[in-house]
């Protein structure tokens, strides 16, 4: 299974829940995972406990083939590799918008070798629908898709949604919604719960039936550098991130 998170809007919780889901997938469910960061700010990397300047990163991967394919090993659990977010990683985008003829399936190209060394990869996206996106979803077809339940979310889903057709319909047939994940849930505020109404009327059974709630540990892991899964594995976060996995799993 190859992942896309992916939400054009900022702060809805896809470094979060990549981290999450692949340390979850990775140690109780004895996947073996690969997570990308595939974001300038490297919060992924960073909420998996990663130095923000590693030998060899995503930089690295995308413009230099010939270095080879050199993850971090087995980060925080067995089973858990990552390709690390590098500071300059926000000149990529320019550099593949300069090559016509091959600059959206670069991501693509550079991990094919790699493919059948794992059961599930994941690619974090930053907060845009550019190159990067193409990139990610071309390489990543199955796409998950976090959604804050606030009011201006349903906007921005649609625009999420036509620029998956747009992506499935004229570069990689394979793209599709596998879920969508309702996030910062609160049950006893009225807005998130009509928003997630809404969702299931938009997205029917393509909508998780997990929803992951706010909670001040699933914020404070990640600035720990260590995923809430791992801090407090008995809590309500940690809980629904497993059940997210399950889901996932059963959607490959
Ligand atoms: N369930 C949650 N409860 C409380 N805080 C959360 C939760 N999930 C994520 N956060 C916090 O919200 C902020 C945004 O989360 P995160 O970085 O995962 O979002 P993002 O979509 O990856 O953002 P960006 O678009 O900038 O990449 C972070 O500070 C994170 O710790
Ligand atoms: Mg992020």
């Amino acid at each position: 299974m190859r992942i896309s998170v992916i939400n054009q809007k900022g702060g809805v919780g896809k470094s979060t829940t990549t981290a999450n889901l692949a340390v979850v997938l990775a140690s109780d469910f004895k996947k073996r995972v690969l997570v990308i960061d595939w974001d300038g700010q490297a919060n992924v990397s960073a909420f998996l406990g990663l130095s923000p300047s590693p030998a060899w990163s995503n930089t690295n991967l995308i413009l230099d083939p010939s270095s080879g394919f050199h993850p971090e090993r087995d980060v925080l659990v067995p089973g858990l590799d990552v390709v690390p977010g590098a500071s300059d990683f926000a000149l990529v985008e320019r550099q593949l918008l300069g090559d016509l003829l091959s600059g959206p399936r670069r991501l693509r190209r550079a991990i094919e070798p790699v493919y059948n060394q794992y059961d599930v990869i994941l690619t974090d996206c930053g907060p845009t629908l550019g190159m990067l996106a193409i990139n990610a979803v071309a390489a990543c077809p199955d796409i998950l898709v976090p959604i804050e339940l606030a009011h201006a979310a349903l906007l921005g889903a649609m625009t999420l949604q036509k620029f998956l057709a747009d992506a499935q319909s004229s570069l990689e047939p394979a793209i599709r919604t596998m879920g969508v994940l309702p996030t910062f849930h609160d049950d006893r505020e009225k807005t998130p719960r009509e928003i997630l109404g809404d969702l299931v009327k938009l997205f029917g059974p393509t909508l998780f039936k997990t929803a992951i709630h706010s909670a001040a540990n699933v914020r404070d892991a990640g600035g720990q550098g260590r995923p809430v899964v791992l801090t407090e594995p008995h809590s309500r976060g940690a809980e629904e991130y497993r059940a997210l996995a399950k889901e996932v799993l059963t959607r490959g």
